[in-house]
């Protein structure tokens, strides 16, 4: 990754791999989600370090496989261990009981248990040792997502002076609903900590702009050019939209090979000619499946000439499993399958081919060179990289793509996509029609569109848009510790 002059030092909540017991001995598998296929591609351009969490009991032999993994790159990784009660509280708790479902506005999810905010300081504390440790002149400490919006506190209270910079990879909620937080003066006052804070989309920035006209009070804000400054007595920060993306070239590559083109092929042979629409999501209630089913269905009820003729091949990577909502939401989608095959399918023809497992990257992209339409319809998504990797996929320019207004990807592809709004059945049903039903022109026309804005905004402009605003952002020095500040701050 490059920056400035000095290293990167990420700080994330999971390392970009995780370690897995194989038969004889450990091994590593990328870690599943859209931060690590966003900045994987960005680890082997510069030297840095990266440190994040290891989902495992700690022992040596995971060290010694890391350092091993280490060793053949230029980054190295440095894992934390968490107990199982920080991980109950933190990950599981504070950012995916209470967080997760605050910014993604389903505010009925949450649970505020004042034990997870404990937990919260506790373990962003422990990643903010690491970073000081890690952290040379120079270097660049580059912070990500929600999990770890009160690292730069605890890094000011350990007096780090290196630039701190944070991204937020998620949506950022408006004041209505971020004013459920009991801890909302905490978080805003950490996130001003940063000298830079990044946001998905204009969308984020102005919601988080909103939150601290109505929560801190004594935050000056004016607007320049692309970006914000908010001022508070001793400090600056710069507040940012920079769309995250993918590697585009590699993406599009990967699915120009031969081996790839074979197997989209033979899944296409294997579907009997069936118009394919594909699904592929985290298993999150956020993506919206159980909507997409509702759709399908709907589609279906409404549209008997086409039984036999178009089939849902919808892929879920498992995710979260200790949480209880993930737990409920897979059995939710398993139900909803099988009801629909059950009421639909006819011999030779099954309505939804379900797949629960990781693909791999040669596999997931024939999936996609296979499929006639794309449905990524989430809820809210701070941004969506499948979208942009359908896309990319699309070597021959065809292919739909049925996009979420409520993804942050819309704001960038909404004149190629059919955009939906995914709570909508029956606009999802006629835009999946629409989709079977448009011309092969068109369709060019718009997968054109949307592959050249996927190309030119890909991860390496992220990075350097990203970084350019950290490397010439205000550098804050040694602020007052938080508790100091706190009467400065007015609630609403
Ligand atoms: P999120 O960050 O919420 O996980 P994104 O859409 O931004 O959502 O990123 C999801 C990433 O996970 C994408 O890179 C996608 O290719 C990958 N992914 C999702 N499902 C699977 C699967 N079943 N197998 C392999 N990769 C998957
Ligand atoms: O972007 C949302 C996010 O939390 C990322 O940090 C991560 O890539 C992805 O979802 C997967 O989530 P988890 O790390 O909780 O499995």
């Amino acid at each position: 990754m490059k920056a400035n002059e000095g290293r990167v030092v990420v700080v994330s909540n999971r390392l970009p791999v995780t370690v897995e017991h194989g038969p004889q001995r450990l091994h590593v598998e990328p870690s599943a989600g859209g931060l690590v296929t966003a900045l994987r591609p960005l680890l082997d351009d510069s030297a840095g370090v990266w440190i994040g969490w290891v989902d495992s009991e700690p022992s040596p032999e995971i060290e010694r496989v890391l350092e091993e993994y280490s060793a053949r790159r230029n980054f190295t990784l440095k894992p934390i261990f968490l107990t199982p009660e920080e991980k109950s509280r933190f990950y599981c708790g504070f950012s995916n009981e209470v967080l997760w479902p605050l910014f993604h506005d389903l505010q009925s999810r949450c649970n505020f248990d004042p034990t997870y905010w404990d937990a919260h300081l506790a373990v962003n504390e422990r990643f903010a040792e690491m970073a000081a440790t890690e952290a040379q002149s120079g270097d660049l400490v580059w912070v990500h997502d929600y999990h770890l919006m009160s690292v730069a506190a605890s890094l000011r209270r350990l007096e780090v002076n290196q630039r701190l910079s944070y991204f937020h990879h998620i949506p950022f909620p408006g004041p209505d609903i971020f004013e459920k937080l009991p801890w909302r003066e905490e978080i805003l006052t950490a996130l001003l900590d940063f000298d830079v804070v990044g946001f998905q989309t204009v969308r984020d920035r102005r919601n988080f702009i909103a939150c601290l006209r109505h929560f801190v009070k004594a935050a000056e804000i004016k607007t320049e050019e692309d970006h914000v400054i908010v001022d508070e007595p001793g400090r600056r920060t710069v507040v940012g939209a920079y769309p995250i993306s993918i590697d585009f070239n590699e993406f599009a590559r990967g699915a120009s090979d031969e081996a790839v083109s074979m197997r989209a092929r033979e899944i296409t042979y294997d579907l009997n000619g069936c118009t394919m629409l594909l699904g592929v999501d985290r298993l999150d209630y956020t993506k919206g499946i159980p909507e997409r089913l509702s759709a399908f269905r709907h589609f279906l009820e409404t549209h008997s000439e086409l039984h036999g003729k178009i089939t849902l091949v919808q892929v879920v990577v498992p995710s979260r499993e200790d949480i209880p909502k993930y737990v409920e939401l897979k059995s939710e989608i398993q139900r909803m399958v099988s009801e629909i095959n059950g009421q639909f399918g006819e011999p030779g023809w099954v309505p939804i081919h379900y797949i629960h497992r990781s693909l791999d990257r040669p596999e997931l992209l024939a999936y996609y060179r296979a499929a006639d339409v794309a449905l990524v319809t989430p809820l809210k998504d701070g941004m969506n990289l499948v979208c942009k990797e359908y896309c990319a996929a699309r070597v021959n320019n065809d292919g739909v793509l049925v996009l979420s207004e409520f993804a942050g990807a819309a704001f960038q592809l909404h004149s190629g996509a059919l955009l939906v709004n995914p709570y909508h059945t029956r606009a999802v049903a006629e835009a999946i029609r629409r989709a079977c039903d448009m011309p092969l022109a068109e369709k060019r026309k718009r997968m054109r569109r949307l592959r050249a804005r996927v190309r030119s905004e890909d991860i390496f402009r992220w990075r350097d848009s990203f970084c350019s605003s950290a490397a010439t952002g205000p550098l804050q020095i040694a602020k007052p510790p938080f508790e100091q500040r706190l009467p400065r701050r007015v609630s609403a």
